[in-house]
């Protein structure tokens, strides 16, 4: 039957780096079949999987239960594989084996992995940096965080206002300016995960006009959502980082207007629905699904006119191909090549509905948002995985690594020599001279 795309846009499908499809370890928070199914109903072709599964993507044998369950994909992928003090003897070992990118857990998350010491974040920096090979950071300062949520707990301030105190802006703050001087003294490049406040775009500014390569990342809830949504809401919206104040909003979208964060991505953060209704909302896991509702939320955005199409494409496709190297022929980089392509209707209206998502996690701080701009089909490598609103079963299995589909051209190595040299200035050994 022929498809008619009259009075619809033809988009290239959108990348996200950032989603968690918890297999293995967590299938009743999501699998690679439930994930993918959702991306391929919100206009997304390729995703990137965190590595804070169970076991954590730190070892080969790990990546091969990975690679294993990500043979139900939906959609194309990545995969960044862990970078912590005991997998940085690892890196080269397991690029050669199928991770595309890495990701350093700077601060506390699900999965309690242990942030690398500033030691070792340093030495995996200066493997990568010659390779080309960007990583991504969750940067939050834990010894901020701890002290003072354990002072909220102790005071008996269990309730939601409290969680966001315990996570205050500074900590993110200090932790990017670090991550962002590891970066410039190694020549590595670097990527921002889930930025949420306002105060440390400076550094997102400085760095990029010292020539750092780093690319950042937001995502809607920080652009859309604030604490004034937090008495509705309650434990739904746990999140790392917390959804901050309403003064963090617009800064953030002036940010990636101007560039200074290059695109969004979801964080899609998916918890059984059990595990996010707890009386207590210190006692809710952290994080929501995201993947599907990205484009509709965004769209609607488009619509009210925060944005154009252009700069919608830009954040959702064009940056994040950019970023990770997708779509590589011959130096050209194109998001939407191999017709990976997402088909939306601009006008459609329509309301989130919770229960209506592919994802396992049923709850979603969106439910119930009225919405304008749906993705009607997505096409993966051509072939339809949605259709009419609807998955197509049968696409069960498409999705491949992108390492294999879509050309990623071999980083180009960089220049580091200056940068090694700076570090090596007190070389291990010698004595100061008096
Ligand atoms: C994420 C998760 O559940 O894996 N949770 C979250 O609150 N964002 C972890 C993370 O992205 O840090
Ligand atoms: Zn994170
Ligand atoms: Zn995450």
């Amino acid at each position: 039957e022929e498809l008619r795309a009259d009075g619809l846009f033809l988009l290239p499908g959108a990348i996200d780096s950032h989603v968690h499809f918890r297999d293995p370890g967590y299938p009743h928070k999501e699998t690679w079949r439930t994930g993918s199914a959702a991306a391929a109903l919100g206009g997304v072709t390729t995703v990137f999987d965190m590595p804070n599964t169970s076991p954590a993507t730190g070892t080969v044998e790990a990546l091969r239960l990975k690679q294993k369950a990500a043979e139900a994909s939906y959609c194309d992928f990545g995969i960044h594989g862990l970078l912590g003090d005991d997998t940085i003897e690892r890196l080269e070992e397991l690029l050669e084996a199928g991770v595309t990118s890495f990701k350093a857990f700077v601060g506390n998350t699900f999965g309690n992995l242990p942030a690398p010491t500033d030691g070792a974040l340093l030495e995996g920096f200066e493997t990568l940096a010659p390779l080309g090979i960007r990583t991504v950071v969750h940067a939050e300062n834990s010894s901020i965080l701890f002290r003072r949520q354990k002072k909220m707990q102790e005071a008996g301030r269990i309730d939601a206002m409290a969680h966001l105190a315990a996570r205050p802006a500074v900590a993110e703050i200090e932790a990017i300016g670090r991550v962002l001087t590891l970066a410039e003294w190694t020549g590595a490049r670097v990527h921002i995960a889930h930025h949420s406040a306002a105060d440390s775009l400076f550094l997102l500014r400085e760095a990029k006009r010292r020539g750092v390569d780093v690319t950042a990342e937001t995502c809607p809830q920080y652009l859309l959502l604030n604490t004034g949504h937090m008495a509705k809401l309650g434990g739904v919206m746990r999140l790392n980082p917390p959804i901050r104040e309403a003064r963090h909003n617009q800064p953030l979208w002036d940010a990636l207007m101007d560039g200074t964060l290059d695109m969004i991505a979801t964080d899609h953060a998916p918890h059984a629905p059990e595990e996010k209704t707890r009386e207590s909302i210190w006692d809710c896991d952290c994080g929501f699904p995201g993947v599907e509702t990205q484009m509709p939320l965004m769209l609607t955005e488009v619509n009210r006119g925060r944005a154009t199409l252009m700069d919608y494409v830009r954040w959702s496709a064009v940056a994040p191909a950019r970023a990770w190297g997708l779509y590589g022929t011959k130096g050209v980089i194109a998001p939407g090549a191999h017709a990976d392509i997402a088909i939306v209707d601009m006008a459609r209206q329509g309301v989130l509905s919770q229960s209506r998502l592919q994802s396992i996690s049923r709850i979603s701080p969106w439910h119930g948002r009225p919405v304008q701009g749906y993705p009607l089909h997505t096409l993966l490598r051509g072939r339809f995985v949605m259709r009419d609103g609807r998955l197509v079963e049968d696409a069960v299995g498409w999705g491949r690594s992108v390492k294999t589909v879509q050309k990623m051209p071999t980083p180009r190595p960089r220049n580091t020599e200056h940068y090694s040299r700076a570090i090596l200035e007190t070389p291990p050994g010698v004595p100061p001279t008096a």
